[in-house]
């Protein structure tokens, strides 16, 4: 069982997440809880406010740094153990196959997403959180990369998968190593045809094939 507190300013963006595939049926099997807190209802502010404009001027708001610590507090306090605090920032440790299997060992993380231009920073020096980056880029706020968190981290929960998975073949399993091709029917597809090897019914072959085939994916792309 894992447990996942996402505190967000749009808790709405999860819903069709949640209720789909993979992460409903292990919400539903119970090894996976997903709750959601709006950061908002911790303004103090009569209009409920939770960012500001930047002191020293410059574009965009800033989130305040009260509202989401009595937050991140509140949440924690909701349930033990406390958990691991994830700050979801473009200026974080880079999100890796290595770093979801550390998450994944983990019996609580609480994500917090961000919106506006980033973080009052003191809200890093209260937490201390892990901060976290899916890539090199961008995004309109945490809530995207929260969920790539989520999905990538239940994958590696026991039984999440069911029988039939093995997140042992993933690409990346190990560093770099990528997934060899797969094919399901028909047999050919615009004159393209399934590898004969793999129609064969020889384990060994098909065993050889692909560990050959997964040594030349990952040698290309490295
Ligand atoms: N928030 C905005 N961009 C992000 C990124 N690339 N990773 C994590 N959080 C973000």
């Amino acid at each position: 069982m894992i447990r996942f507190d996402v505190l967000t300013l749009f808790p709405d963006l999860f819903a069709g997440y949640l209720s789909q595939s993979l992460l409903k049926l292990a919400i539903q099997a119970g090894l996976v809880q997903v709750h959601l807190w709006n950061i908002r209802d911790w303004s103090k502010d009569k209009h409920q406010r939770v960012d500001d404009r930047p002191f020293g001027g410059g574009p965009g708001m800033v989130m305040m740094a009260e509202p989401v610590v009595d937050c991140v507090e509140a949440v924690r306090a909701k349930a033990e153990p406390a958990g691991r605090l994830l700050m979801m920032t473009p200026t974080g440790r880079r999100l890796d196959q290595r770093l979801v299997e550390e998450l994944a060992a983990e019996p609580r993380l609480l994500l917090l997403c961000g919106r506006y231009e980033g973080f009052d920073d003191r809200i890093r020096q209260v937490l201390t959180p892990t901060e976290v980056s899916i890539g090199d880029y961008v995004c309109n706020g945490g809530e995207v990369p929260a969920m790539a968190v989520i999905d990538t981290t239940i994958r590696l929960i026991p039984g999440v998968l069911g029988d039939e998975g093995s997140a042992a073949d993933d690409s990346h399993s190990e560093p770099g190593r990528l997934e060899y091709p797969q094919y399901t029917r028909p047999r050919t597809y615009r004159e393209l045809d399934v590898p004969d090897v793999l129609l064969g019914g020889n384990h060994r072959a098909i065993a050889a094939w692909r560990r050959e085939q997964s040594a030349k994916r990952s040698e290309e792309s490295s």
